[in-house]
């Protein structure tokens, strides 16, 4: 990393990145970091990486109609991922972030299909997937690090040990990794951590959507009701939100967004 002003921004990205409820409070509701998601500090290839998702904006995004600028594209990971608030264009917490991902980047061709962007295409699984079965795999492989109620786990000195799957203190519904595709594909190549891709594809489909369909902070755009809400941003077969699981609605009874570590509370 170079010692001028520039490598200082650069430092100061990955410090975020590791570290963004320390290094970024006021945009952050939860005790997650970028690199809960994306491995090895944004690094990983089938971890989502950095340097390949650089290289690959300004993109078209179905998910707000627009073409996105990478800028852009790291406000959503805060407002929905990290269930806070999107920084305002131009703040230094996207200024720092994005010099960090372009540094992570050089050499490599402006090209939105890099091997190692996004996560390892996962097909379909031979049985369709099944919440049960999730909890059974959720139960031997993943609670031990991440808890049996999905809340991760909370070092002695208050620093996030294990990030939370569900519950207040995990990311809204808003996030990317809500969705079941995404997160089956996540946990196939990355978990358990350190030992991905030992998973069935059916184990992995299973417990993604076993982990989402728990309840988590609502989604910031959320519409007054969960019927138009599922309407108008969660109408696929990936997401959970406003079925009906266990007697229960997802999403109609959701903690708001925007989490409770932004105010300097602990996380529950
Ligand atoms: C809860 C998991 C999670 C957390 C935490 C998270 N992200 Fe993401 N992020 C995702 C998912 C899922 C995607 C979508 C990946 C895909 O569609 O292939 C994504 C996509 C991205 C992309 C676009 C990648 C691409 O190739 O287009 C960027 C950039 C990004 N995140 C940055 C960040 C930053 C910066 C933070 C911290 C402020 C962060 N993310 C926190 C899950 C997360
Ligand atoms: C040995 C401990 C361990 C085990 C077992 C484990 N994980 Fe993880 N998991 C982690 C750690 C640590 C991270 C954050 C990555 C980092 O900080 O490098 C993580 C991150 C995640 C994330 C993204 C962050 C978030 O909060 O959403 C998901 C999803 C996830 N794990 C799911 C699973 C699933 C499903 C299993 C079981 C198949 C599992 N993990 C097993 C330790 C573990």
């Amino acid at each position: 990393m170079p010692k001028d002003d520039f490598g200082k921004m650069v430092s100061l990205g990955e410090q975020i990145f590791e570290h963004p409820k320390e290094n970024a409070p006021e945009f952050v509701g939860n005790q997650l970091h970028c690199s809960s998601c994306h491995l090895d500090a944004g690094r990983k290839a089938g971890a989502a990486p950095m340097w390949a998702a650089y290289v690959a904006y300004p993109a078209y995004r179905a998910k707000n109609g627009h073409v996105n600028t990478f800028e852009e594209r790291l406000q959503g990971c805060f407002k929905f991922s990290m269930n806070g608030k999107a920084p305002p264009l131009g703040d230094k917490t996207l200024v720092a972030l994005e010099t960090y991902a372009y540094w992570l980047a050089k050499g490599a061709p402006v090209d939105d299909k890099l091997p190692g962007r996004g996560y390892p295409k996962l097909d379909k699984p031979p049985l369709p997937a099944d919440y049960a079965r999730g909890q059974t795999v959720y139960e031997a492989k993943c609670a031990l690090c991440h808890a049996k109620d999905g809340g991760g786990q909370i070092a002695a000195d208050g620093s996030m040990a294990f990030p939370a799957l569900w519950g207040p203190g995990s990311f809204n519904w808003g996030a990317g990794m809500g969705s079941i595709k995404n997160a089956a594909a996540f946990i196939k190549a990355n978990m358990p951590l350190s030992r991905g891709n030992t998973l069935s594809d059916q184990d992995a489909w299973d417990v993604a959507t076993y982990m989402n369909s728990q309840d988590r902070p609502q989604d910031p755009r959320y519409l007054g009701t969960v019927e138009a809400t599922r309407a108008k941003f969660h109408d696929s077969a990936s997401s959970m939100y406003g079925k009906t699981v266990n007697g229960h609605v997802l999403g109609s009874a959701s903690v708001p967004s925007g989490g409770t570590t932004m105010k300097g509370a602990p996380n529950p």
